[in-house]
């Protein structure tokens, strides 16, 4: 019953060991996970989707210009809501288009939209495994933070003996079981997150805002929730799906953030505050949409915000609280400064005015900072990855005696 509502999504490719897939379905949904299969578009060479259908009992994602009821917009937001997408087997062509962003089939669609964990079990034969291209693409993939289960020394379908034949199903369950960190080392903790931008009106139809994706605070949520937290998400708007076994709580402005936090503090014991929470906000929120008046410029009263962090330190009781500082310059004695001010117990400082990272973006580089002022910069990596290490270091910092869960 381990993996009990954990949504993973197989992916299955055109090889010999397809056949091995059922099995690994089989025992995925023997552990109660609820299993989406898609595949290649040479698997059901291998093994009909039928078979899949009805061993998963759900719809089988096999092609790309399908029925509306099974359409590609339909499986990828099953899959963005999946806690794991495990292709097994893996051949050498859906590798090659996985690692070179070619979407031409269902199962390379559904990859290059997914944006949780990815594990992938390459099966082929021995040359093709030796293959320069092929290992070229595995590094590539590697590279990216995909895990790979290396293939089994053996003998091959094709009468060869060597490298390339899938692991076993079972090994391939317990992979799956490690990737989803189904350690259940925060069992006894209640966690609060909050996560996303937020709004702050001006009239109907304006706001002040920032591109805040809230990709960060929900991998937190998550990565908590897998770990066997009991998780409140508290977030701005976001176009994020929120797995159910998180409590979730929506809100647009500062004001309703801070309300809710206030809320659930009492509920808790680590608080970790992703949001880019808003720091001011329109005086007035024009009743009626504001209009144009000729060339007259419109000139706008800004008020600050609720202050979150610095309530809580007025409000906590015992709660280990961890803030986020997104910065464009002076990055490390900012962060330290608001540790200070904001009575934090650790902070998490990036740099925003770095290319590539931070707001929107699906990895981050951050700099880990302890009441100590110890610092720790971690290198670039995906924001699963981010949430799981802010994790180790959260709980290697609480005496596990402080949870009240
Ligand atoms: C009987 C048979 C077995 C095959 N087994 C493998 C295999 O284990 N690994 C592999 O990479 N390709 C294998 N192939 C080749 C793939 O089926 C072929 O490259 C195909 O284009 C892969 O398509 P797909 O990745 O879209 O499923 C096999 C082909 C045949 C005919």
């Amino acid at each position: 019953m381990a993996l009990r509502k954990r949504k993973i999504v197989l992916g299955v490719s055109g090889g010999i060991a397809a056949y091995k897939a059922v099995e690994l379905l089989r025992l995925l949904t023997k552990e109660r996970a609820t299993v989406y299969v898609v595949m290649s578009a040479n698997a059901d060479k291998f093994v009909t989707p039928l078979t899949f259908e009805a061993l998963s009992g759900n719809p089988v994602y096999h092609q790309v210009f399908d029925s509306a009821s099974s359409s590609l917009m339909e499986h990828i937001r099953v899959a963005e809501s999946a806690d794991l997408l495990v292709v097994a087997p893996a051949t050498a062509s859906t590798i090659g288009k996985m690692a070179n962003g070619l979407a031409d089939d269902a199962l390379s669609n559904l990859f290059a939209a997914f944006r949780g964990p990815v594990l992938i079990a390459p099966a082929m034969n021995d040359g093709m495994y030796a293959n320069p291209a092929v290992k070229a693409n595995i590094e590539t993939m590697k590279g990216r933070g995909v895990e790979f289960i290396e293939p089994e020394h053996g003998e091959l379908a094709c009468g060869t003996i060597g490298p390339g034949r899938l692991v076993a199903p079972e090994i391939l369950l317990e992979a799956v079981k490690r990737q989803l960190s189904l350690k259940n080392d925060l069992s006894k903790f209640r966690i609060l997150v909050t996560a996303g931008p937020t709004h702050e009106p001006l009239d109907p139809v304006r706001y002040i805002t920032n591109p805040s994706s809230g990709k960060m605070g929900f991998a937190v949520a998550h990565a908590a929730r897998d770990r066997g937290a009991k998780v409140t998400l508290i977030s701005g708007p976001t176009r994020l799906a929120v797995s159910e076994d998180v409590r979730f709580f929506s809100c647009r402005k500062a004001s309703e953030m801070n309300e809710l936090v206030h809320k659930q503090l009492p509920s808790c014991d680590v608080l970790i505050m992703t949001a880019a929470v808003g720091d001011f906000a329109p005086e007035q929120i024009e009743k009626e949409k504001i209009k144009k008046k000729g060339g007259e410029s419109l000139v706008l009263k800004l008020v600050p915000t609720e202050d979150i962090l610095l309530n809580v330190a007025e409000w906590k009781t015992g709660q280990f609280v961890v803030g986020f500082a997104a910065e464009s310059e002076n990055i490390i004695q900012s962060a330290i400064e608001k540790l200070h001010n904001k009575k934090l117990d650790f902070i998490v400082a990036n740099d925003i005015s770095a290319p590539g990272i931070g707001f929107q973006s699906d990895s981050n580089q951050v700099t880990f900072i302890d009441k100590e002022e110890r610092i720790e910069q971690l290198p670039l990596l995906p924001k699963r990855e981010i949430a799981d290490h802010l994790l180790d270091r959260i709980l290697s910092l609480i005496s596990p005696a402080d949870g009240r869960g």
